[in-house]
Parts: C-alpha cells; structure tokens; sequence
C-alpha cells in the first residue's frame, strides 16, 4: 500500500474540541447555549442510530438537544405543527428532520417548512440556493466535512481535476459545487454515465458516494490521486466496507478515506458546526 490514510476519527475530535471551546465561550460571554432539535417518524434501525450519535454529539460539546419522536402513522399536519413550534422556540437554533421518512408524509414539505436560520442540514432551498453562489450561511454536512479533510491533509484543491461519483441532493451535488467554489475542474459522473473509468483516470481528486460496497476499484484510479470514500456498506460477509475497494485503491492513491474513520465522523461535526453558527449568529 503506497497511499497515506487520511484519519477522519482523529480530525472530526480535534473539530469538535474546537466546537466543544467556542460553545463554553458563547455561553459564558453571551449566555447562549446551543440547541438542536431532531425529529424522528417511525423506527428505521439505521435512522435510531443516526438519531442517537446525533444526540451524544451534542451533549459532549455542551449543546442542549432534543430528540422528539413520532410514530409511523404520524400525518403530514402533526408533524408540520411540530416544526412551527420548533421554529418559533428561541432556544433551538438547529432543526433536523431525519430522512427517510415513512411512506405517506412528504421529505419536501418537511425540508421546505424548516426555518432556513434553523436548517442545519442546509437541505432547503434557500440554503441550497447559498450554495450554488457561494454565499454560505451553513455548509451541507458531509460535503463540508469532505472539504475539511482535504484541507487538514494539506490537499490543494485550485486547477486539480476533481470527479464526484453521484448526483444526490445531500452529497453529490452539493459536493460538486463545493469543490468548484474552490476552484477546481469539476466532473459529476452517476448510474448512467458512460465511461466511467476513462473520467474517473483523468481525475486528481475522486469523491464516490455511490452507495455501492466496493464500485471504485484501483484500475480506475490515476496513480497518486487522492480518493474519498463516502459509501457505508455491508459487504456479502456482513462486513463494513465502503464505496471504494480500499485494498486496490490505496496501492494506487496517494492519499484514501478508511471506512471506518474516515469520512463518517466528520459529517456529525460539521451538523455540530452549523449549530454553532446558527445559535452564534442566530435571531
Ligand atoms: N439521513 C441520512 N443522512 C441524513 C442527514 O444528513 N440528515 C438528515 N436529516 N437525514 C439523513
């Protein structure tokens, strides 16, 4: 193996250490203490655990957080009046809504009727719509993470060839858009691209958030490109892995996200970050 591992684990707790400073100093100065509220319909495994790190997240830095839960059959207007309440509560600055929700209830109401000062997943269209310009208010959780990563490793960005491997709402679009305010060459690639591996070769930088265990192997890699890894699988085995087939990526790569510890920690972070902001700079 050629590539150095870049350490999500290790840059995600010196983040937080930072976060875990500036809320001791915004409620000792200020007396404001960060909160966050997230939303849970139903009891999808993955979202409970999500829902929990969320949680423990908070409490380590010393935010106040909430976790409100709704049943399956929750309808469209019991969950609305729960956001317009959290809305108009001066002691939450974050909302989140954790997707998916269950069949029947509508992921752009919710999105939409989310206060954009309190939308710390930055999913709405107004923030959406900050992005596109550069005119940040928050920055989208994972993409901001990834960005961090690479300017923690000492990975210039300006005039490289970056390829984003997926085209979704939460991660590849507004990856793509992240890497181009920074200046690079940007390629976004998706299920029906063809020849994948003539553009994924071209690139400097890959970011694969393609949700597919193992898709992006070392035969498609430029030697010495850097390669993220957004991808959370079971492999056959049961095995955690990635998006990227680690073995054979990192003997062509010069630098690679691990699964775990890699680009996973950083997006709870970055969630911690934008609350920040939002109880900061809030109303
Ligand atoms: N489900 C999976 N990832 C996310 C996320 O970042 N935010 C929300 N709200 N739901 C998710």
């Amino acid at each position: 193996m050629t590539a150095k591992i870049i350490d999500g684990k290790a840059m995600s707790a010196a983040e937080r250490r930072k976060i875990a400073e500036e809320t001791a100093k915004l409620k000792s100065e200020r007396g404001i203490v960060p909160g966050l509220a997230v939303i849970i319909v139903g009891n999808n495994p993955a979202s409970e655990i999500y829902v929990r790190n969320k949680h423990k997240a908070c409490i380590e830095v010393g935010f106040n957080s909430w976790i409100y839960r709704l049943n399956e059959n929750a309808s469209q207007d019991e969950l609305n009046a729960l956001i317009d309440r959290l809305n108009s509560d001066d002691n939450v600055h974050g909302i989140l809504c954790q997707l998916p929700l269950p069949g029947g209830l509508s992921e752009e109401e919710v999105i939409d009727r989310i206060s954009p000062e309190k939308d710390v997943d930055a999913f709405g269209m107004e923030n959406v719509g900050r992005i596109m310009l550069g005119r940040y208010r928050f920055l989208p959780c994972t993409p901001a993470g990834i960005m961090l990563l690479l300017r923690e490793s000492g990975i210039d960005i300006g005039g490289k060839r970056a390829v984003v491997i997926g085209r979704s709402n939460i991660v590849g679009k507004p990856m793509a858009m992240l890497l181009l305010n920074s200046d690079a060459t940007v390629t976004v690639c998706h299920s029906k691209t063809v020849g994948l591996s003539e553009i994924t070769r071209e690139a400097d930088i890959i970011v694969c958030a393609v949700g597919k265990a193992d898709f992006l192997k070392g035969d498609m890699i430029k030697p010495g490109a850097v390669v993220i890894d957004v991808g959370m699988n079971r492999n056959e085995d049961g095995k955690l892995c990635g998006d990227v087939d680690f073995d054979s990526a990192a003997n062509v790569a010069s630098a690679i996200t691990p699964i775990p510890g890699g680009v996973g920690p950083m997006t709870i972070t970055m969630l911690l970050r934008n609350t920040l902001t939002a109880a900061t700079h809030g109303l």
